[in-house]
């Protein structure tokens, strides 16, 4: 059965109730246990923090074993080289996803620290994002 790691970064345990204009109000556990039912083939585990150093050692944990990580960093995205470190350091390929299309944005969201380390982007579906992220593991 293969592995894969949902792993969301700051803020966004606070999907549903922030920026519901631009992210929705549907809640991550929510939308999650859909996700869960869609893919009965499929480990899929989730994790969430605020903090950068603990996405990095999850990112470690599971980056040598796991078939694949789909990584919303939310505003690491824009500043962390230790995310794009990690990223390159792990085995496990890693899809960047965001929620919103961030090219349409600010234009400090139009730069990724993390793109060049990811196997594929995606962006700009609503949390479909994260479906099409792990939809590309499947097919690998
Ligand atoms: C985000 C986009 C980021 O710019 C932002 O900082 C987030 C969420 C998204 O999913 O659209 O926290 O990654």
């Amino acid at each position: 059965m293969k592995k894969i790691l949902i792993l969301n970064g700051p803020n966004l345990n606070l999907l549903g109730i922030r920026e519901p204009d631009v992210y929705g109000n549907r809640s991550f556990d929510d939308y999650l246990s859909v996700l869960q039912s869609q893919y009965t083939d499929v480990e899929l585990d989730y994790f969430q923090s605020n903090i950068e150093g603990e996405l990095i050692d999850k990112m470690q944990e599971v980056g040598f074993s796991y078939d694949g990580i789909v990584l919303n960093a939310g505003a690491y995205t824009h500043t962390s080289v230790a995310l794009h470190d990690c990223i390159r350091a792990i085995t496990t390929p890693v899809v960047e996803v965001h929620i919103s299309n961030v090219h349409q944005r600010e234009a400090f969201r139009r730069h990724s620290m993390i793109s060049s380390a990811c196997c594929g982007v995606i962006c700009g579906f609503g949390l479909d994002s994260y479906r099409l992220g792990v939809e590309a593991f499947m097919k690998r």
